[in-house]
């Protein structure tokens, strides 16, 4: 048995789920699927717990999380045309890299995907909760709130989880129109809050810009990277690009231009607003301008914002399922995953247990932990991607690539050094639970799927 055993080019196209879609989208839908997938919980919620990290100064984290997300998505974009398949990174690295290695990015995934739906469903709580209480509804602490932040269990999150994954169980898809609408939404609300808030800025507010210096900045770039987490969505659809040669490195140019621009935008206004230090960390955006009393704008900003985080959550509830799918069909994880209801035609037993994990996740678990589980998971997936594209190109130089990411090596070395510069900002116990979480998931390949995988069993034929 050889658990560094690669899957072939041709063996990966067959067992994974080949994107047969039609070619059709522009630049511009490129973009609106990644703001649709993109702007959620980062924005709204997580503005409030970088600016208690690098005070003012979570501007410049906005600025460093976003080049970060830009030069990872180059990488992705190359491999995501390369490979057209579902399954993400676990696809590229089972033919880049082998079966354990494999194993550990789709192991790792699931801190992205399905970590990150309890990450979003929870600053959804935070969101509707908020938009209650300035409704005059306050609901009581222990059922909004989890365990370690004074409740006993977070129920909006728990509820807006299973709404999704009921969604996904039946199989209902989100349209290109529905997306174009979610964006608008939420793209609106935000420039609604920049243009009532910035009469409210005081320059005094800026000062300390930088109270805890670059550590303060890279400690909150770690932790505001999180709303960037998704632009992938943009490099996945590329395989539906009419050209994807030119419309995906345009698709996500406008996608982090437009998301950037607005980021920085809310930062400069939030901080302006409210003393760093006292920005919500549950309701940051609605919170500043309830601050204000301007209930009307908050309970508009909210609206929009529970309305549009819905479709962040179901992008990345959705690549969890997908995800755990081609893992069981690889035998690396139970059949029960791959299971097709004959007349959803979907995933559904994978699809109720993804959405019970994350629903667990979002009821029980704190927002900022479960935000740098998100981070740190993915940024160590796009390491491996980086590191992929080289070993690709030396390995498999004469595989189509219908996006090539620009100056290989430069651009991956930059980014993996970019990435794990990012990760050293996250604190010790975040490291820990990573290491931690990777040595389960090693048990796990050790004890399950070694045993049952597809390729090592093709071996002993
Ligand atoms: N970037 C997404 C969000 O901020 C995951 O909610």
């Amino acid at each position: 048995m050889n658990i560094w055993k690669k899957k072939s080019l041709e063996q990966m196209l067959h067992s994974a789920e080949k994107s047969d879609l039609k070619k059709n989208l522009t630049a511009v839908d490129l973009a609106a699927l990644g703001i649709g997938a993109v702007v959620g919980t980062g924005i709204f919620v997580s503005t409030g717990v970088g600016a208690h990290l690098a005070g003012p100064a979570v501007v410049l984290s906005f600025i460093v999380a976003a080049i970060v997300s830009g030069l990872c998505a180059l990488s992705y974009a190359e491999l995501a045309t390369m490979f057209p398949v579902a399954g993400s990174t676990y696809s590229y690295s089972y033919v880049a890299f082998g079966e354990i290695v494999a194993w550990t990015i789709g192991w790792d995934l699931m801190l992205e995907y399905l970590v990150s739906s309890a990450a979003v469903a929870s600053g959804w709580s935070g969101t509707f909760v908020g938009l209650l209480k300035s409704a005059g509804v306050n609901m009581p602490l222990a059922i909004t709130r989890t365990p370690m932040a004074g409740g006993i269990v977070d129920l909006p999150a728990v509820a807006i989880v299973v709404f999704v994954t009921w969604i996904l169980f039946e199989g209902i898809k989100e349209s290109k129109k529905l997306n174009n609408i979610i964006v608008l939404i939420k793209v609106g609300v935000i420039i609604l809050f920049i243009v009532l808030g910035v009469f409210h800025v005081s320059v005094a507010n800026y000062k300390p810009f930088a109270p805890f210096g670059w550590k303060g900045v890279m400690a909150g770039a770690s932790i505001i990277f999180f709303a960037f987490i998704g632009f992938d969505a943009v490099s996945t659809a590329a395989e539906e690009t009419i050209n994807p040669k030119r419309d995906v490195p345009r698709g996500l140019a406008i996608c982090l231009g437009v998301v950037i621009l607005l980021y920085v935008t809310v930062a400069v206004v939030i901080t302006g607003m409210v003393p760093y230090n006292e920005i919500s960390q549950n309701n940051a955006v609605p919170g500043a301008l309830q601050r204000f009393g301007i209930t009307w704008g908050a309970a508009l900003v909210g609206t929009g914002a529970v309305v549009g985080m819905i479709s962040t959550l179901i992008v990345m509830l959705y690549g969890q399922i997908r995800i755990f799918m081609v893992m069981s069909r690889d035998g690396l994880l139970p059949k029960v995953f791959s299971h097709i209801h004959p007349v959803h035609q979907t995933p559904n037993r994978c699809t109720l247990i993804t959405g019970s994990l994350a629903a667990v996740m979002a009821g029980f678990l704190p927002l900022d932990l479960i935000i740098q589980l998100c981070n740190i998971g993915t940024l160590f997936a796009f390491v491996l991607v980086s590191i992929g594209v080289i070993v690709l190109r030396k390995t498999m130089p004469n595989v189509e690539r219908k996006f090539k990411c620009p100056w290989v090596p430069l651009v991956p070395i930059l980014t993996t050094l970019a990435c794990v510069y990012l990760m050293s900002a996250l604190p010790a116990i975040t490291w820990i639970s990573f290491v931690i979480w990777l040595l389960i998931g090693l048990l796990i390949y050790l004890l399950y799927g070694k045993n049952h995988s597809e390729l090592q069993k093709e071996e002993l034929i």
